[in-house]
């Protein structure tokens, strides 16, 4: 089965053509980074109205060279994200789907973000243990089969990917900050500051005391015109914080459940500190995967392969939409 997916739930206008849930055949992403760079942020009413320029183009160019008979069903998010970036997505595939007469299904972005570990053929499936971290949602899952996703714990305020971009932009960093800290980081010492440890319930996750530290912590070194020499320290031992705290979680859940499958999603995955850590702290009791870093963040790929695995269907009041064969 050939699904296409798409995906405009943030800032990347993204469409992928996946076979059987695993094998990417062609992707195309229309990234905003650049657009949004210069605001330190996602603005939505810019992101939707770039959405509405390249979605057509990033549909046509996809398919350039490729029968639309091929392809079986039509993906997209419809959530969680900014609801008018969602809509161009959403319009865009219906629109499609009923012109060519294929089957339309829709997809939640946070199993999307799951999805992306099967993509390319890793040898992984469920159970396992699933900690999604990105820039909207922090969250531990029990994933017990493609369908069957129950949901352990998530944050109590801002998710890592936000304290991540927070923190860089406090740090003079561009967005998104994830990466930023990530390279910083390996110039920084991360044993010369000790910000909060976030204190909660053991599968629930707190970033926001921990962002308000490292603000008074930057506060007291411009005092001081010692921050431009301690930035690199800052964010070392910011990433340290938060990349325990994500590793201490999933290491809990994995023990309790008796999973010895971890696997990470979302933008956050991304970063080696993360990885490392959980191997290091696991020692050897654990089974990391993680997707490739290109489908760690926004992707339409993952879009299409949770079209296959765990589409949710448009229910009897978009079955005018929906044609299944
Ligand atoms: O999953 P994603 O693309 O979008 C949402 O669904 O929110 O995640 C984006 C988030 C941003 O907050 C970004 O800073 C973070 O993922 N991110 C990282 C890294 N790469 C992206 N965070 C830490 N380390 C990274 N290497
Ligand atoms: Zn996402």
């Amino acid at each position: 089965m050939i699904v296409l997916g798409i995906e405009t739930s943030c800032d990347e206008t993204s469409v992928a053509l996946v076979e059987n849930g695993t094998n990417v055949l062609k992707e195309l992403t229309f990234s905003q980074i650049k657009t949004h760079q210069q605001f330190g942020g996602v603005v939505p009413e810019i992101a939707a109205r770039e959405h509405l320029t390249y979605i057509d183009e990033a549909i046509w160019r996809l398919l350039e060279n490729w029968d639309i008979k091929d392809i079986d069903r039509v993906a997209v998010v419809n959530g969680p994200g900014l609801v008018s970036s969602l809509l161009v997505g959403v319009v865009a595939a219906k629109t499609f789907s009923w012109c060519n007469d294929i089957e339309l299904v829709n997809v939640n972005h946070l199993k999307a973000h799951i999805c992306a570990n099967f993509l390319n053929s890793q040898d992984i499936q469920p159970p396992f243990i699933c900690l999604l971290a990105s820039g909207g949602h922090t969250q531990l899952f029990y994933v017990e089969g493609y369908t069957k996703i129950q949901i352990l714990g998530e944050t109590l305020d801002d998710s890592a990917g936000e304290a991540f971009d927070k923190t860089a932009r406090l740090l003079g960093l561009n967005y998104p900050g994830g990466p930023e800290i990530e390279k910083l980081s390996l110039k920084g010492n991360k044993d010369i500051f000790k910000l909060p440890k976030p204190k909660v319930g053991k599968y629930e996750f707190s970033f926001s005391g921990l962002k308000t530290a490292a603000l008074r912590l930057t506060q007291s070194l411009k005092e001081k015109n010692s921050f431009e020499e301690n930035k690199a320290n800052i964010a070392a031992n910011f990433q340290e914080v938060v990349c325990q705290s994500l590793t201490d979680k999933l290491l809990t859940a994995s023990k309790e459940f008796s999973e010895s499958k971890v696997v990470l999603a979302g933008g956050v995955a991304a970063n080696k500190r993360l990885r490392q850590m959980i191997q290091e702290n696991s020692e050897n009791r654990v089974k990391l995967f993680a997707p490739e870093i290109k489908y760690c963040t926004d992707n339409g790929a993952m879009v299409a392969s949770a079209g296959y695995f765990c589409p949710e269907g448009f229910g009897n009041d978009f079955s005018v939409y929906s044609r299944a064969k």
